[in-house]
């Protein structure tokens, strides 16, 4: 296994690229092969077979480019697959994004109280919970699927009257448990720290939000420093590039408010899966 092949990071869509950018921020000195898989977007609605299926067929697409380690950036494909590619992928390490974001809620909670703000798919399949139980056994988590904050991210209306209303509706369970109130929300899903402001606003002073992509990376760079698959600096510049399975216009024009710097559409392969 060469250091020097790219970390392979896949997501529903633009969504992951929350998590690219932590990546980036933490192994600069990496290569990155990014997939979107944008014609199948949304996967928080869907079964958790046919996310399955389609985690297994991103990943293969992944795996044959060449790459060093597979990084699940959906929150609903980490939910649904991350075991059943663990076993299909077993030469190179393949890390989702619930373990560490079940990590950073135990860390940062001090009453034992989470609550996990997701897709309706993590939800139902139990995962946050069952991987905070793992860590905490006694917290005690609230999950609420919040599916309107995916299409409010991608319409960029992260902000304003209807992302508060939205936000405001989905928390009220969390704040009519008054005293017995979560003091740690996790931000289950891809695109809900770019609604970070809007959700803290919700959920009221001296609640800790909480996202996985910081601890993801954390998770990441060990694992290559571990087996060590660090590239080394002074070669070929690192580079970053796109792959989706649909609308590269689009992926380039909303996937840059998640990746926080500008993507041009003739830099995103347009792929079949
Ligand atoms: N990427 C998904 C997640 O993190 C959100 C978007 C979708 O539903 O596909 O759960």
């Amino acid at each position: 296994m060469s250091a020097d092949l790219p970390i392979g990071v896949f997501d529903s869509g633009v969504g992951g690229l929350t998590v690219l950018r932590a990546l980036c921020a933490v192994l600069p000195e990496e290569s990155f092969i990014y997939l979107g898989d944008t014609a199948r977007l949304p996967y928080g609605t869907k079964s958790e077979h046919s996310v399955a299926r389609y985690a297994l067929q991103a990943a293969d697409e992944l795996i044959e480019r060449g790459i060093k380690t597979l990084v699940v950036a959906c929150n609903t494909a980490s939910a649904a697959a991350l075991p059943a590619l663990q076993q299909r992928f077993s030469e190179i390490p393949v890390v989702g994004v619930i373990e560490p974001g079940a990590r950073a809620a135990c860390a940062a909670t001090k009453s034992g109280r989470i609550a996990v703000l997701a897709t309706e798919s993590t939800v139902r399949g139990g995962a946050y919970s069952q991987a905070i139980a793992r860590i905490r056994p006694e917290a005690e988590v609230t999950a609420i699927a919040c599916a309107l904050f995916v299409a409010l991210a991608e319409e960029g209306w992260t902000e304003g009257p209807v992302a508060a209303a939205a936000a405001e509706r989905y928390l009220a369970p969390l704040r009519a448990a008054q005293s017995r109130a979560p003091d740690t929300i996790v931000l289950g899903c891809t695109h809900f720290p770019v609604l970070k402001s809007v959700i803290a606003s919700a959920a009221g002073p001296g609640v800790r939000l909480v996202d996985s992509a910081a601890t993801t990376a954390q998770e990441v760079r060990q694992l290559l420093v571990t087996r060590g698959l660090q590239r080394v600096p002074g070669g070929a510049a690192p580079a970053v590039s796109f792959l989706a399975t649909d609308a590269v216009d689009r992926f380039a024009e909303v996937g840059g408010r998640f990746f926080g710097a500008p993507i041009a559409a003739d830099e995103v392969e347009l792929i079949d899966l």
